[in-house]
């Protein structure tokens, strides 16, 4: 039996009473099922995720200036791709399952997945969502922001703000101690409060050296889903993707990828790589903008 004061089973070099025992405790009375130790890193690994984050935070910020009306979404693709080359390190969507692209631009009603084109131009009161994803030294770093493109219309506005916040209440809820639903249980009476609704065909996930691992994180309550305990040492992904109207979701029956809401109405996502420390929640892909504001999306008033 380990001691309160043995090092802790997980590697972190910690004292057990400094780090699992608390939520070990708490597993004593199962309601809930602790996660499965293989899904958590251990502290070389949480240093390579916290690399792989800190490069896919500043890709976004690099392109960040060049999300503006007239530019193509095809640009966008190149300058990620150019940008990560040149930093040695690899675009994780290029190729993967035969993805075409470096990222995934997601434009007005595009829910995920819209594959970067020369002869689509972003203007005036477009919202994009950019979805970048690197393997850095074999780690993944995956996040997405959604951008407006100079006015947008007060509804789609709201729409961005309620995504936003949809990841905000995500990530304070994803705590060590917590079931996993507990980010479900934050983001989707909110996001329906508010008149939207949350996506159920696309989820976060686990994520680590590869790209999307065990265990999916639902962003809706789903009355069968096999819950667990978070505990330190995970790393998934939060990325709802709200929309507007219905929350049914159509793959192009062409290119099979593209998902648009089936209803038409607009979608946006924001989406962070986290890590669930002994504290809280830590996001790893923050960019450099986000960590000067003490931030965790760039909008204002947020
Ligand atoms: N980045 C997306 C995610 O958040 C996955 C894109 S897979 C691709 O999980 F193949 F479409 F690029
Ligand atoms: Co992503
Ligand atoms: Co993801």
């Amino acid at each position: 039996m380990i001691q309160r004061n043995d090092p802790c089973w997980c590697g972190s070099g910690k004292k057990y009473k400094k780090c699992h025992l608390t939520i070990d405790a708490r597993l004593q009375t199962p309601a809930i099922k602790r996660a499965n130790p293989r899904w958590i890193k251990t502290p070389r690994e949480i240093d390579g995720m916290r690399r792989a984050g800190r490069f896919n935070g500043r890709l976004m910020d690099y392109i960040r200036a060049f999300v503006v009306a007239g530019v193509s979404t095809e640009r966008l693709d190149q300058l990620v791709y150019a940008y990560t080359l040149d930093h040695g390190h690899k675009p994780a969507c290029l190729g993967y399952h035969g993805y075409p692209k470096s990222i995934c631009t997601s434009v007005n009603n595009v829910v995920c997945h819209g594959i970067p084109s020369a002869t689509e131009i972003l203007k005036e009161g477009d919202i994009v969502n950019i979805d970048c994803t690197t393997i850095v030294d074999g780690f993944y770093g995956d996040s997405s922001e959604t951008f407006m493109i100079g006015a947008v219309a007060p509804a789609a506005r709201n729409l961005v703000g309620v995504t936003a916040q949809a990841l905000i209440k995500g990530i304070a809820a994803a705590r060590p101690g917590a079931a996993i639903q507990a980010v479900a249980q934050s983001i989707e009476p909110y996001v329906e409060s508010q008149g939207c609704s949350v996506v159920q065909q696309y989820t976060g996930h686990g994520i680590g050296k590869s790209f999307h691992e065990y265990f999916s994180v639902y962003h809706h309550i789903d009355p069968d889903f096999k819950d667990f305990m978070l505990m330190p040492g995970l790393t998934f992904t939060i990325e709802p993707m709200i929309n507007q109207g219905r929350f049914e979701v159509a793959t192009d029956s062409v290119d099979k990828w593209t998902a648009r809401t089936k209803d038409g109405s607009l979608s946006a996502q924001f989406e962070h790589t986290v890590l669930v420390t002994a504290e809280g929640c830590e996001a790893l892909t923050l960019t450099p903008s986000q960590i000067a504001a003490g931030k965790i999306v760039c909008l204002e008033g947020m």
